[in-house]
């Protein structure tokens, strides 16, 4: 089999997951403060791929291409590939048809994590050569994804959200595939929604009588494109941290799993584990609870926060009550106005959710 290619997808509307990509990528936004699309290129990396096209869209092509460069500090070459309009995970792969040239490839949707990494399902789809392979996962709502339907060992249907699921095996965001899917992608017309479904070209690969295996996955999945699986997937890697204390520590206590990074301060503070406090981030008087992750330069007074995620730059003070399963946006300032008349005063961009005491 020819070398194995990387195609991460970053391109996307990511409308699910504003007012955040408004401004930004939806896969920079980060899970433990590492931007989501990091996680796929390392487990590529770690697979033994060297060569990766990042698919990126116009408007936050050029923000992916700053952050994660050539790949050189993935010890991988980056190929960046522009999809002029999101119509379809098909249609990304027809765009990289250029460069991926005829090799197989792993796909990999770059707003999603895999606890376990692509190893060993490289190694199957390399020793076992079918046309392609899809991962699947059991899920308690099968008629949320796309999902897949086995005879024995083959995948003999797929479908889109079925209204009456025949299955519970539903679709990971990653696939292995031969150069067929090309072909398969070229012969399908776009769905009810406009898009070139990627499970419409599997399934033109299966009625063409070409073998497409299933590959069962073990390790927890997720799929961040709203608000409450990005805290979820930032709990579960924050579960596996492992501690490490760079920063300062004046009269504050850290408990259990929990890292601060270098040029972080804290003062009369708590962190309980599992929590990552970034770089050169400043806590006075605060309270950090588990399962948050504090970006660079955050600056956190007299406030109590859980189970969040705030991105760099931002700064919160003075909260009455705990702030909880909240994503916060870069440079955002939250903070109590001691102004007359007292009243709240917002300046809050397009789609944003703000939830008072
Ligand atoms: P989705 O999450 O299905 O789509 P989206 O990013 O447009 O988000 P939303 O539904 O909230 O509007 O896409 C999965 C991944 O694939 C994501 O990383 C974006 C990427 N993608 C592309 O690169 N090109 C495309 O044409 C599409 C549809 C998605």
């Amino acid at each position: 089999m020819d070398k194995l290619k990387g195609l991460i997808l970053s391109g996307g509307k990511g409308t699910r997951l504003r007012p955040i990509t408004h401004t930004s990528a939806k896969q920079l936004v980060p899970v433990a403060n590492k931007p989501v699309l990091f996680y796929g290129i390392e487990a590529m990396a770690a697979a033994g791929i060297e060569e990766i096209g990042i698919i990126i869209a116009p408007e936050t092509g050029g923000e992916i291409r700053e952050v994660a460069g050539d790949g050189s500090q993935f010890g991988i070459a980056i190929t960046y590939i522009e999809q002029d309009a999101p119509l379809g995970l098909a249609h990304a792969v027809l765009t990289a048809e250029e460069f991926l040239a005829g090799s197989p490839f792993v796909m990999y949707l770059g707003d999603n994590l895999l606890r376990d990494g692509i190893v060993e399902l490289v190694e199957t789809f390399e020793s076992s050569e079918p046309d392609a392979m899809i991962l699947l996962t059991q899920v308690p709502d099968p008629e949320n994804y796309g999902v897949a339907e086995l005879e024995g060992e083959r995948v003999t249907k797929l479908v889109e959200k079925p209204e009456r699921p025949t299955t519970d095996l539903a679709l990971v965001g990653v696939y292995m595939f031969t150069p067929a899917i090309l072909d398969a992608a070229k012969a399908i017309e776009p769905s009810a929604r406009g898009e070139l479904e990627i499970t419409d070209a599997i399934q033109h690969l299966v009625d063409s009588g070409l073998r497409v295996d299933p590959h069962i996955v073990r390790g927890w999945w997720k799929d961040t494109g709203q608000v409450q699986d990005m805290l979820d997937a930032n709990r579960l890697i924050l579960e596996e941290l492992e501690e490490r204390v760079d920063g300062d520590l004046v009269d504050s206590r850290v408990e259990g799993r929990v890292v601060i990074e270098r040029g972080a301060r804290l003062e009369r503070s708590t962190v309980r584990g599992p929590a990552i406090i970034g770089a050169n981030a400043h806590l006075v008087d605060a309270y950090i609870g588990p399962y948050t992750a504090i970006g660079e330069r955050v600056t956190i007074v007299k406030a109590e926060i859980e189970h969040s995620i705030l991105l760099s730059g931002s700064s919160v003070r003075d909260l009455a009550g705990r702030m909880e399963a909240s994503l916060v946006g870069r440079d955002v300032s939250i903070s109590r106005s001691p102004a007359l008349p007292r009243a709240y005063r917002f300046v809050v961009g397009d789609s944003a959710e703000i939830a008072i005491l």
